[in-house]
């Protein structure tokens, strides 16, 4: 291995539908090429997880391929192999996973088995620099909505609060179903809103003053849906940028409070927001507010890192080859509900 802080780690991301394979020097990002199966699912409303796995098998080759000549690497210049290991479709991880364990032991490197949700927070470092240690992390992806403290996101991530229903980004994928925008319906739901008002529409905020660092967005998922159905009995048209103004508005709410809340409540003053909705830009801009106005520091990667890729997962593995932790045995399963504590496997 050239260094172990600085080491070059090939990373694969399959959890979802986009087969995303990045390459970092440490914290320095080389490549990040990503195929999507996205337009294969769209029609569907949502993505069909067999459509999805041979997309990826089929995306594999070519996609490791295209990062490593846009990083001007060769096969040999690889130190390590990460690989989201879960949670996320099984028989999607389990292309990724295979794939790895073949590239570990054809370049006799060693295999480090990820945690999807983990590598959504460690992203952040290619854009930023090392995270600070504690930092409470926000993680809202179409699958979960998580308040976390991260000692240090290569050994230890503990729980704080999660979502008791829906997802924060499931709730813009149903909503804009509702509103009759595409599949997936959070970049079409930001995009709506910025021509409508947030306060048009008073939606309810699920567990706004229960004192935990829990979420639910059912409610208001229902409450969005019935309001619109209400207009439509009445024969009257649906102001659809003001209902996704209005509804984006209560959700970025509620996260953003929590948040702060849990920056409070353990004194922690560095902030960290990650996962396709952290590209949502009123949330970017109200916890940017809002953490103005607590003394908190604010870091949310750049869209392109939000949403799943294979520079998240290289970047939590260049972590655990820094931190010494123990390479994953070939024998790694993969995971389809691995818990979000479970940092590496
Ligand atoms: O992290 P991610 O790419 O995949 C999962 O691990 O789930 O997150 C996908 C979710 C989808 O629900 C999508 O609608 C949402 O992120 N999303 C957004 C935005 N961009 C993606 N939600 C709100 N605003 C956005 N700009
Ligand atoms: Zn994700």
């Amino acid at each position: 291995m050239s260094r172990r802080d600085e080491p070059i780690v090939l990373g694969i991301e399959t959890s979802c539908d986009e087969t995303g394979v990045g390459i970092v020097r440490g914290h320095t990002l080389l490549a990040n090429t990503i195929a999507s199966s996205m337009d294969e699912h769209a029609r569907f409303g949502g993505v069909v997880p067999e459509v999805a796995s041979r997309a990826h098998l089929e995306a594999m080759t070519p996609t490791v391929e295209g990062a490593l000549a846009a990083a001007g690497l060769r096969f040999s210049d690889i130190d390590a192999v990460a690989v989201t290991a879960g949670p996320g479709l099984a028989g999607a991880l389990l292309v990724g996973v295979a794939a790895a364990k073949a590239y570990a032991l054809g370049l006799g490197v060693p295999l480090y088995g990820v945690n999807h949700l983990a590598a959504h927070v460690a992203v952040d470092q290619l854009e930023h620099g090392p995270l600070p240690k504690p930092s409470i992390a926000l993680l809202v992806s179409g699958g979960h909505s998580s308040l976390l403290l991260v000692p240090d996101v290569a050994q230890d991530v503990i729980s704080l609060g999660s979502t008791v229903d829906d997802a924060a980004g499931e709730a813009f994928d149903k909503v804009a179903r509702v509103l009759g925008l595409p599949f997936p319906g959070g970049p079409h739901i930001d995009r709506a809103a910025r021509e409508g008002s947030g306060t048009a529409v008073a939606f309810p905020r699920g567990k706004y003053d229960d004192g935990t660092l829990d979420f639910s967005f059912s409610g208001l998922k229902t409450a969005v849906a019935r309001w619109v159905e209400a207009r439509e009995a009445a024969g009257e048209a649906v102001p659809v940028a003001d209902v996704a103004a209005s509804f984006q508005e209560a959700v970025v709410d509620v996260l953003t409070r929590k948040a702060l809340q849990a920056c409070a409540r353990y004194g922690v003053k560095d902030l960290l927001i990650g996962g396709g909705v952290a590209a949502n830009s009123r949330l970017r801009a109200m916890a940017q507010e809002r953490c103005d106005a607590a003394g908190v520091r604010l870091r949310v990667p750049r869209p392109g890192l939000c949403t799943d890729n294979g520079a998240m997962v290289a970047a939590l593995g260049a972590d655990l080859v820094a931190a010494g932790v123990h390479p994953s045995t070939l024998e790694i399963p993969a995971d389809s509900s691995l818990p979000i504590t479970v940092v590496n496997v």
